[in-house]
């Protein structure tokens, strides 16, 4: 019998855990639960004879890799798979898969939420500002860039996307405004939303130069990953510029020093949280589990992510 793990070290929501496992019983797989582990030795001993691994934002090092004998395919349920070594998977022939989309809409939510949050004035109970009439530059527009769209325009946004990937056609389809390089965005935006992967070109891009080029009042909204930021120069743009705000699902590695030489001007969730809802966890979980039962039953390696 196929073992299936799910290996989640940030537990998906009951609902959700419920669905996989149905899809797992229903195709006559094992499905094995493995969540809240504090170690990733843990998570080492854990896939020693699993068939197929669902995860979130769990690393799949080389190490992880070379005890799992069994291991045919790996499906991060989810977008980015940078916590994946897609190289020491692929050298052992092992697939590798995510499941675009399937959380974005409340990431998106999220970011617009931090947005208010922030824009509010972190709910202090002090004269804040508005959204409406603001600039919001979405960089990326892939599946969340798309709902933060959708989201901004019911807040009366002016919304600008780059995406070199994306044809302006379908960028204007949604009545975004498509720009054309990262400095044309970012000078037309008071508020930026990242929504890029980190991969070599990605990582610290965002960086002073860059960053000091947002008109005044600018906001950056983080909900992609930490490691595309430049660290010094979010530092150095927080010290330059009093009207600088930043917010971020993932708190950057200077946290403690913007939170106490800025206090008031960022904002950081304890816990990477914009897919942690019950729907998107039950659409990234059960789409995760359906993509396993295919490729097992059909072959079919449909988002597969390293070929
Ligand atoms: C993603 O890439 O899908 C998001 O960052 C969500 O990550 P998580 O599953 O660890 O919450």
């Amino acid at each position: 019998m196929k073992k299936i793990l799910v290996a989640t070290e940030k537990p998906f929501a009951a609902p959700a855990v419920n669905g996989i496992r149905d899809v797992i019983d229903t195709a006559g797989y094992e499905f094995v639960l493995f969540e809240k582990y504090t170690d990733q030795s843990q998570l080492v001993a854990a896939v020693a004879d699993a068939d197929a691994i669902i995860i979130r934002s769990d690393l799949i090092t080389p190490e992880v890799i070379a005890n799992a004998n069994n291991l045919k395919i790996v499906v991060r349920a989810g977008a980015g798979y940078d916590n994946v070594d897609l190289s020491a998977a692929s050298e052992r022939g092992i697939v590798v898969m995510n499941t675009p989309g399937q959380n974005a809409n409340a990431v998106a939510e999220l970011a617009l939420g931090m947005m208010v949050y922030m824009a509010r004035g972190l709910y202090s109970g002090k004269a804040g500002l508005e959204l409406r009439g603001k600039s919001l530059g979405i960089h990326a527009y892939g599946a969340v860039g798309r709902y933060v769209g959708k989201i901004a325009k019911g807040f009366g946004m002016h919304i600008y996307a780059f995406d070199p990937y994306i044809a302006d056609e379908k960028i204007m389809a949604d009545g975004v405004t498509p720009v054309h390089s990262v400095e044309a965005l970012y000078s037309k935006c008071e508020y930026v939303s990242l929504h890029i992967p980190a991969t070599a070109e990605t990582k610290k891009s965002i960086n002073f130069d860059l960053l000091s080029q947002m008109p005044k009042g600018a906001t950056l909204v983080n909900t992609a990953r930490k490691e595309v930021i430049e660290e010094e120069g979010l530092l150095k743009m927080f010290a330059e510029r009093g009207d600088f705000r930043y917010v971020s699902d993932i708190a950057p590695d200077c946290a403690a020093e913007i939170l106490e030489k800025f206090a008031g001007k960022a904002y950081f969730t304890p816990k990477k949280m914009g897919a942690q809802t019950e729907e998107a966890n039950t659409n990234a979980g059960i789409a995760a589990a359906n993509q396993i039962v295919n490729f097992f039953e059909k072959g079919d390696v449909s988002f597969q992510v390293n070929k």
